[in-house]
């Protein structure tokens, strides 16, 4: 119910402002991004990168609506990949991209969201690093695979994001589990229809299980997107050679389980930074009600 409201809040201008104007929020927000400037993303980076972690490299933003936000979106990529080369650091890190940022959601979107995302992939390439395709709501699912599919034939590194919420991913995952194919898989941060996704925890909790176990059993590179501890043992127990798959979570969330797992595995922090924080920062309340209780308190005077 708080999970819905808090997801409903995330696509309304109003509440937009609202949290975007109350002074108190930042303190929150900076718990889980890096920072407004491409500067302070950098720091984060070598910092995690010193630290024996891995990094991924969200610009933030979603749902562009006009092209020349678009197009901004681009050049922030474009320079964040030459600068992760130049600072040494395109080893440690590559980027992920959301296609509604780059255009997907504009009449004949599918297209420029294609042509942006090309434009990305060929800087991380240059820089040589990796680009990993961010996952949104069920409406952009298709689109977003065929995307990939297309990248993927020029750029092979290419990666995504499936999601075990919704009923469709086991297959995707068959389809995604061959030679070369980077599954980031998570289990989903959208308010989702029943008819589409599990509505329970406990049945999205047991498709990440199968789908986990079908990445873990295929050809391709695991990228296992959690914070639960029940889903790292289960993929820590699927005996794959530890340098075949990888540990993913987002920065701000559970910093010692971080640096204990990157001691033994890979592990890769998935790091924000920009100024359009606020879906985002809505989602991650939306994940966890201690996070949104420390946020209400913080707006009580006194
Ligand atoms: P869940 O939220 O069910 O939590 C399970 C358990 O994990 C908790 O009971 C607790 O034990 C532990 N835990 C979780 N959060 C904690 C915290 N803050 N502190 C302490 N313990 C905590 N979603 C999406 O729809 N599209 C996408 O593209 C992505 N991309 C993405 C990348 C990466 C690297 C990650 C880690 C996640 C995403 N997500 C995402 C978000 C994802 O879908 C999901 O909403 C969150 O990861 C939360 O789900 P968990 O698997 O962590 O489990």
């Amino acid at each position: 119910m708080l999970r819905s409201v808090l997801l409903a809040a995330a696509g309304s201008a109003g509440c937009r402002s609202l949290v975007e104007r109350t002074p108190l929020t930042r303190p929150l927000v900076e718990r889980f991004v890096a920072g407004d400037a491409v500067d302070q993303a950098l720091r984060v980076t070598a910092a995690l990168a010193a630290d024996g972690r891995f990094v991924t490299l969200d610009h933030l933003g979603e749902d562009v609506t006009d092209v020349a936000t678009a197009e901004l979106t681009v050049r922030a990529y474009v320079e964040l990949l030459r600068r992760l080369a130049d600072h040494g650091l395109a080893g440690h890190a590559e980027a992920s991209v959301k296609l509604s940022a780059v255009g997907q959601r504009l009449p004949g979107g599918d297209r420029i969201a294609l042509d942006n995302a090309r434009r990305i992939c060929a800087a991380a390439a240059s820089a040589g690093t990796t680009v990993t395709l961010d996952m949104e709501d069920h409406t952009t699912t298709d689109a977003t695979l065929g995307a990939l599919r297309a990248l993927r034939e020029d750029f092979p590194w290419t990666g995504a994001v499936l999601q075990a919420y919704l009923r469709r991913t086991e297959q995707d995952c068959r389809e995604l589990a061959g030679p070369g194919s980077r599954v980031r898989l998570c289990k989903g941060a959208y308010a989702e229809p029943a008819s589409v996704a599990y509505p329970e925890k406990s049945e999205v909790d047991r498709s990440y299980v199968r789908c986990l176990r079908i990445l873990m059993e295929g050809a391709g590179y695991p990228m296992v997107a959690t914070h639960d501890p029940r889903m790292i043992a289960v993929a820590a127990e699927l005996g794959r050679n530890r340098a075949d798959f990888e540990f993913q979570m987002l920065y701000g969330v559970r910093e010692p389980e971080q640096r204990r797992l990157a001691r033994t595995h890979r592990m890769r922090v998935y790091v924000p930074y920009g100024d359009q924080w606020y879906g985002y920062f809505m989602r991650r309340l939306a994940e966890r009600p201690a996070n949104l209780a420390f946020f209400l308190r913080s707006l009580l005077p006194g």
